[in-house]
């Protein structure tokens, strides 16, 4: 079921991409917050996190310099990072050396749907993921977001940050086209030899059939299973940027 949507120009080229996201950092705060509190309340000494379409790893090293801050050496935490992307694990490797954590990190290169395939019930404590499951359609979100509440531990909790729009979210194309056009003139990444590939890509995330919307997350978190779910917008950004988190327990 691997399907291959976020390849190419936008892997190549993601440090300018991301730059069209300047808020990242501070969502990338929120879920950390969401995560700390998750392992927290997990009943393990060594709780597992898995970072499902980890990219070059940004989150994970705000995650994991707040567990440092947090914990000090009091905690250990077991994470595995998966992507299917080799170049965007080679980054992730190369930012998360300086850490030497132990245990160490696993890098896992493969289709999310299929790693979940075959791991165990109650695996995780916490699976989180960010801006990839929008990227699926929406027969593969439906198989991967089930899979993630079976790898789950009771009360495992999924922290799921993503594009998602508001429900029949009006794409009106010169509206959207103005709007990308000043997030990204702002950040210079209009001078990218891919700047057509990354519009293109944006463009496709809002086409029906592709948008991810509200009420779809929420039928997908209650048709695998979580007992109850949380929506998160608590953060800076502006009316062209549609990032949320939820957070579903188990
Ligand atoms: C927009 S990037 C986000 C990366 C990272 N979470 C971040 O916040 O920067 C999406 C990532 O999902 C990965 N990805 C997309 N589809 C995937 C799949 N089916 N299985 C595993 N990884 C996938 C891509 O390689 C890419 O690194």
């Amino acid at each position: 079921m691997e399907e291959t949507r976020y390849s190419g120009s936008l892997i190549d080229d993601y440090s300018q991409l991301r730059k069209a996201w300047p808020h990242r950092l501070e969502v990338y705060g929120r879920m950390s917050c969401h995560i700390l509190s998750a392992t927290q309340r997990a009943n393990n000494d060594t709780p597992k996190i898995l970072d499902a379409g980890c990219g070059d790893c940004e989150a994970l090293e705000i995650l994991v310099r707040d567990f440092i801050f947090c914990y000090s050496d009091k905690k250990q935490h077991k994470i595995d990072a998966l992507d299917f992307g080799p170049k965007m694990l080679a980054r992730a490797k190369q930012r998360m050396s300086e850490y030497n954590l132990s245990p160490p990190i696993s890098y896992i290169e493969e289709d999310l749907t299929s790693f979940l395939e075959k791991t165990p019930d109650n695996t995780y404590d916490v699976v989180t993921s960010g801006w990839t499951i929008h990227n699926f359609s929406k027969e593969k979100r439906k198989k991967t977001v089930s899979e993630i509440q079976r790898v789950l531990t009771p009360y495992g909790r999924f922290v799921w940050m993503d594009k998602i729009f508001p429900d029949s979210y009006d794409d009106n194309a010169v509206r959207l086209l103005g709007a990308n056009f000043m997030r990204y003139l702002g950040t210079g990444i209009i001078s990218s030899p891919h700047f057509k590939d990354f519009l293109t890509h944006e463009f496709n995330d809002i086409a029906d059939g592709q948008r991810l919307e509200e009420g779809e997350v929420r039928d997908l978190l209650r048709a695998a299973g979580f007992k109850s779910f949380r929506f998160d917008n608590n953060f800076y950004k502006n009316e062209h940027c549609f990032e949320k988190i939820f957070v579903a327990t188990k």
